[in-house]
């Protein structure tokens, strides 16, 4: 594995491989890899010639200064594991703040407009975030070219918005997304977990757990009543706060008001677990 924290040298290097015709999967993260992470460099390598795999813990992406001085800074553990996943010549670029915000010019802001998808859910729970990912991404895409950029479906609306956005910025990459990957107890991984407390942890399996559950009351109960029963759900353990609960189409992120409408539906959910806010979502096949 290569390791580049220059973006000049990092350009240099991806030329000389696009001149060699090879092929760029992109896996971009912050750091403090799990398995999730894990499964997404796995699709890249096998379906790209070099894989880069990117760490840069944003802060322009988060609105609560808290969140971000918490955050999990595990860079040596992290090139130790990409060590072993990756090849000679796979990549990891990690760049620091100034590199990425003062040495080559501040990233183009002007990839704001994102319409309905940044007002609802995270994005109206955490004022700027989305703006944040989208400056962030569209430099990194432009630094790296990739063929393919790997994303997870944790994030649902980061990928409807990541997609978004390579549509409306004409931006040439193909994004994939990649299924949830899980703890034992259903819980999805994120670097977030590990700030949980050891009853904080336990608790936090009731989200996905009620979320399995909500696709049989589905096939029973209306669309608003099946959001209430799984907010209701969740709350009933008083360590457990849900910020919000929406089954939106997988597409605009529109709100679905009755199961027989022909979309895909996937229901979003926001849960404070303590101090730690996490995230999940389901498909409901109905
Ligand atoms: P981060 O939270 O580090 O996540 C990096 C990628 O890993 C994202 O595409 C995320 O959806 C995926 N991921 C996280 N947990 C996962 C899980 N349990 N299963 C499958 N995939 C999972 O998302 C970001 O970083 C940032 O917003 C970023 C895109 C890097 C921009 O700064």
């Amino acid at each position: 594995m290569k390791i580049f924290k220059h973006i000049n040298r990092i350009i240099e290097e991806i030329k000389e491989l696009k001149q060699q015709k090879k092929t760029i999967g992109f896996v971009p993260t912050m750091g403090a890899l799990h398995k999730g992470h894990f499964s997404l460099i796995d699709y890249s390598k096998k379906e790209n010639d070099i894989t880069v795999i990117s760490i840069f813990l944003n802060p322009a992406q988060f609105n609560n200064k808290n969140d971000l001085k918490n955050y999990p800074r595990t860079l040596n553990a992290d090139i130790k594991n990409l060590r072993l996943r990756l090849c000679p010549d796979d990549i990891l670029f990690s760049p620091s703040e100034k590199e990425m915000f003062i040495s080559q010019g501040e990233p183009d802001n002007r990839v704001s407009d994102l319409g309905h998808l940044d007002k609802i859910m995270e994005g109206k729970f955490r004022n700027g975030h989305f703006q944040g990912v989208a400056m962030i991404l569209n430099k990194l895409f432009k630094i790296i070219t990739p063929d393919k950029a790997y994303f997870g479906q944790k994030d649902y609306q980061q990928l409807v918005i990541v997609k978004h956005l390579i549509n409306k910025l004409n931006i040439p990459v193909q994004i994939v997304g990649c299924p949830i990957i899980r703890e034992r107890d259903g819980l999805a991984m994120s670097s977030r977990n590990t700030l949980l407390s050891k009853d904080d942890r336990l608790n936090a399996a009731s989200i996905f757990q009620t979320l399995s559950k909500s696709q049989s009351i589905a096939k029973k109960l209306p669309v608003e009543e099946t959001k209430q029963w799984v907010i209701h759900q969740i709350n009933s353990n008083t360590m457990l706060k849900v910020e919000y609960f929406e089954i939106v189409d997988n597409k605009q992120l529109k709100t679905i008001k009755s199961w027989s409408e022909d979309k895909i539906k996937v229901g979003c959910i926001a849960v404070k677990v303590g101090n730690i806010r996490l995230i999940d979502n389901i498909i409901f096949n109905l």
